[in-house]
């Protein structure tokens, strides 16, 4: 199963991610994190810190001075330049943006490509997107979209566009409704995104210290309010897996 996470800037795609995909591992599932943001940032949201995830960072400029070896398919790509995360994950960092002499595999896959490419079968991946709705609307491989949401107009009237760009592709849609503090947080998002499905997640003082601490949620509490919320949401995607 392919999971893709979009949204607008901000709204909480990398913290969905890591946490959802470290529940996943977490309850026995062979989860690959793609990081398809270009300024990927997943390798902390998932708890590999600064230093692994600015190493893989560098993967990119190894590649183009030659000091680091290509790779010739996917799957090779996934073993050589990806790294075992805690809990299981491996995390590979798609390496390029779209451009006109795509290369090898290793250089030349947009991140949508890598998407698609990726063997869904007997693993679960799941993908960070870049913010925005274009991501989505390229990506069109995934066989769920997580929606993220923060309750502000700006990021509702993404969401939106996110949600009908997939509804286009025919992708199934589970709404994200993060940093909610109360029922009118959770109102704004239902009054133009309620005809979804929609996994509620709280505000979360753990959440906010993780990202200042550059470590994953989970491994500060993993029964913290923010973080279980995204435990329910792992174990939704997993009962009932969207048809590829
Ligand atoms: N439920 C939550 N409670 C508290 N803080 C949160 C919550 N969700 C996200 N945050 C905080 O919001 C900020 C943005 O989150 P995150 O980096 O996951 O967003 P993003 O959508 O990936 O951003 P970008 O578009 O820059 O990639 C971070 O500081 C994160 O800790
Ligand atoms: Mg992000």
């Amino acid at each position: 199963m392919k999971i893709a996470v979009a949204g607008k800037g901000g709204a909480g795609k990398t913290t969905v991610s890591g946490t959802v995909a470290r529940h996943l591992s977490r309850a026995g599932h062979s989860v690959l994190a793609l990081d398809a943001d270009t300024n990927p940032m997943l390798g902390i949201s998932l708890g590999v810190g600064p230093e692994e995830t600015y190493r893989l960072l560098a993967v990119r400029q190894g590649l183009d001075d030659g000091t680091i070896e290509h790779q010739q398919s996917v799957e090779a790509l996934v073993e050589a330049f990806g790294v075992d995360a805690p809990d299981g994950v491996r995390l590979v960092v798609a390496l390029r943006e779209a451009r006109a002499d795509p290369g090898c595999i290793c250089c030349g896959v947009t991140p949508q490509q890598l998407l698609g490419e990726l063997e869904g079968e007997g693993r679960t991946v799941v993908c960070d997107m870049e913010a925005g709705v274009g991501a989505i609307v390229r990506a069109g491989k995934a066989d769920v979209v997580l929606v993220v949401v923060e309750p502000s107009v700006k990021s509702i009237n993404v969401g939106a566009r996110v949600v009908a760009a997939a509804a286009e592709a025919q992708t199934e849609v589970i709404v994200v409704a993060n940093r909610v503090r109360g029922e009118a947080d959770l109102e704004a998002i239902r009054a133009e995104l309620g005809d979804c499905e929609t996994a509620v997640v709280p505000e979360d003082p753990v959440i906010a210290r993780a990202d200042v601490e550059g470590c994953a949620p989970i491994d500060i509490d993993s029964g913290a309010p923010g973080v279980s919320a995204l435990s329910v949401l792992a174990e939704r995607l997993v009962a009932q897996p969207a048809q590829a």
